[in-house]
């Protein structure tokens, strides 16, 4: 890694070539988006997802000239993430960048869940980010990026989503926090918080409050559009590269203004 920028910016400091890059819940949506896109900036990389499917990414990703490892795994299970990351290591001997994706959520009111309901979201959303932050950061040894990616629902008031958006508040404080903790180390951290991308569990989620909410988010974002996951992994792929030198403890908005927009309301 080369650190704080000191020259005038070139076009190739984009470039992630010589990089090995972990992505979380890699086989659909903002995950895999990360991964082509860290890949087509030259990057290795580790795809971790619990869904098959994640071996037709690995597949076109090999096509293309890059090393793949794929972890089977979910997240949540701790020794899993360990194997796994000695596998990672064993193969490309380190890492530089970290995108903590996996994540996601079910539709219900605080007092209509439950505490099984909450214990899986606190897996899901924070506890493996923890896990797969602990076991990672140790192969990061000249170096690293890590990028969490949290949710517009991090900064707001998320009806059917109080858990959930509490977790994803966790891993931004928890963002900053670890910025400094691990700058001697070398290693950035930052997060970005996506919304509108309609991607297979946005749309599954969009359904369920369409039925069942009491309450509706804004119906579009002020830019007009939706926009596909590429548009988060666009602004991933910058965190994890040297354009990024100076920026660690951030938090980037990829949401088409819906954050700014204000958020949840009652359905009238
Ligand atoms: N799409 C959006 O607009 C949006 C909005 C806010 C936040 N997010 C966040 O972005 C991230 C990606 O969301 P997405 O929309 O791409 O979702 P998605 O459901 O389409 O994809 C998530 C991927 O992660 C994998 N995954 C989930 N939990 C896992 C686990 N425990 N172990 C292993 N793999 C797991 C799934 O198998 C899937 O491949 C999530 O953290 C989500 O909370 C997305």
């Amino acid at each position: 890694m080369t650190g704080v920028p000191t020259a005038t910016p070139r076009p190739e400091d984009v470039s992630l070539a010589g990089r090995v890059v972990v992505v979380t819940g890699a086989a659909r949506g903002i995950g895999r988006a990360v991964a082509e896109t860290a890949a087509s900036f030259g990057a290795d990389v580790a795809l971790l997802d619990r869904d098959p499917a994640v071996d037709e990414v690995a597949e076109r990703i090999v096509s293309a000239g890059r090393r793949v490892v794929v972890g089977h795994l979910d997240v949540r299970d701790r020794p899993a993430v360990v194997e796994v990351t000695q596998r990672i290591d064993a193969e490309f001997g380190g890492v530089h960048g970290l995108v903590n994706n996996a994540g996601g959520t079910f539709v219900a009111e605080f007092m209509s869940s439950n505490e099984r309901g909450d214990a899986a979201l606190v897996a899901e959303n924070f506890t493996s980010v923890l896990d797969v932050t602990r076991a990672v950061v140790p192969l990061m040894r000249s170096g690293g990026s890590i990028v969490n990616v949290t949710s517009s629902e991090a900064f707001q008031a998320a009806p059917g989503f109080a858990v959930y958006s509490a977790m994803k508040a966790a891993t931004e404080q928890l963002t900053r926090t670890l910025a400094l903790e691990l700058a001697a180390s070398g290693i950035r951290v930052n997060a970005v918080a996506p919304d509108g991308m309609p991607t297979p569990g946005d749309e599954s989620l969009a359904a369920e409050v369409a039925e069942r909410s009491r309450f509706v988010p804004p119906p579009r974002p002020p830019s007009g559009d939706f926009a596909p996951p590429e548009a988060a992994a666009g602004v991933v792929a910058f965190l994890l590269g040297d354009l990024a030198g100076f920026v660690t403890g951030a938090s980037i908005s990829v949401d088409g203004g819906l954050r700014a927009a204000g958020g949840w309301h009652l359905r009238s």
